[in-house]
């Protein structure tokens, strides 16, 4: 039996969904270049990955951490990321935790901690601050959070012209595409939905609208569907399409978008001072995600 097939069945389909995913919700090579600037701690360094993305926990043990740690309140999903990890993940440590409950074991034991899309995940501000203040009391003074997140526009973000001119966009590139590339292609557009569907429903205080967000997705599953389901790369893609039902239910799905300067005013009370700020990528649109390094007082 090899390593995919003695994974539960609920870490199988975490695999599946993982790999069919991509840039922006996953992080790009460019954007773990960023992480490692913003590395503090040294070789040594005591890390927790919040959440079990593959390429920070990964980046820790290149980096030579001492200790690295992945924290995620669902067990299936260390076995499921360690198969996407490319690394040796033998000594890394799977602490199946929520986020927004203290836990004794990490007091005052952390150099960094490192986050994908991480706090998006939780309401914002209130478990936000529940979580950072957590945080404050894991990592040392001088360490650092080193988190990309997704962040509201500085303009208006109308979700329906963005959706008609990105599928016009894709079309045309598509037109232009070799069968692998346009898997690819495929593959970028659901993982920039998801993140601009956050977008298109999270309201001024940067909490999503769980039933805009609904109504976003089913929009656009219905259109990727119409469009694209005869194409051969549909089977294996389609497991990445956001569901209207969670959404709806506010199960696995994005439910914190903040204006920066309400998040950075946030972390400023919480006892971090933001060292680093910048915007990464530009799907689906220039400032939607920027990765920040704040470091504890
Ligand atoms: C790191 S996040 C986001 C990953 C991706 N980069 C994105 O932007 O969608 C995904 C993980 O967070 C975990 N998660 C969500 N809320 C959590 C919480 N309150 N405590 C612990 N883990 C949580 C989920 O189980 C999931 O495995």
């Amino acid at each position: 039996m090899n390593l995919v097939e003695s994974l539960s069945p609920e870490s199988q389909r975490l695999l599946a969904v993982w790999n069919a995913l991509a840039p922006p919700i996953r992080p790009s090579p460019r954007e773990i270049e960023l992480y490692a600037r913003c590395w503090t701690g040294g070789a040594g360094a005591q890390v927790l990955v919040q959440g079990m993305t593959s390429e920070l926990v990964d980046l820790a043990i290149r980096q030579g951490a001492s200790r690295v740690s992945g924290m995620d309140w669902r067990e299936a999903m260390f076995p499921a990321m360690r198969c996407l990890g490319k690394e040796d993940w033998s000594q890394v440590e799977n602490i199946v935790c929520d986020w927004r409950t203290f836990n004794p074991q990490l007091e005052g034991a952390l150099d960094l901690v490192l986050g994908d899309g991480s706090l998006t995940m939780i309401a914002f501000p209130e478990d936000w601050e529940r979580a950072l203040q957590i945080l404050q009391r894991y990592i040392v003074p001088g360490g650092r959070a080193v988190l990309r997140l997704a962040f509201q526009l500085e303009e208006d973000f109308d979700f329906g012209s963005y959706l008609g001119k990105t599928l016009a966009h894709f079309d045309r590139e598509c037109a232009k595409a070799t069968p692998v590339q346009r898997a690819g292609l495929l593959r970028g557009l659901i993982a920039e939905i998801r993140l601009a569907i956050g977008l298109g429903s999270a309201g001024q205080t940067g909490a999503v609208d769980l039933g805009r967000r609904a109504d976003l997705t089913r929009l656009s599953c219905t259109e990727l569907t119409a469009r694209y389901s005869h194409w051969t790369e549909w089977e294996t893609l389609q497991v990445a399409l956001p569901s209207e039902e969670n959404a709806r239910k506010g199960i696995r799905t994005g439910k914190g978008v903040p204006r920066w300067e309400a998040a950075r005013q946030l972390l400023e009370a919480c006892g971090f001072r933001v060292r680093h700020v910048e915007w990464t990528g530009t799907r689906p649109a220039p400032g939607a995600m920027r990765l920040f390094a704040a470091e504890r007082e």
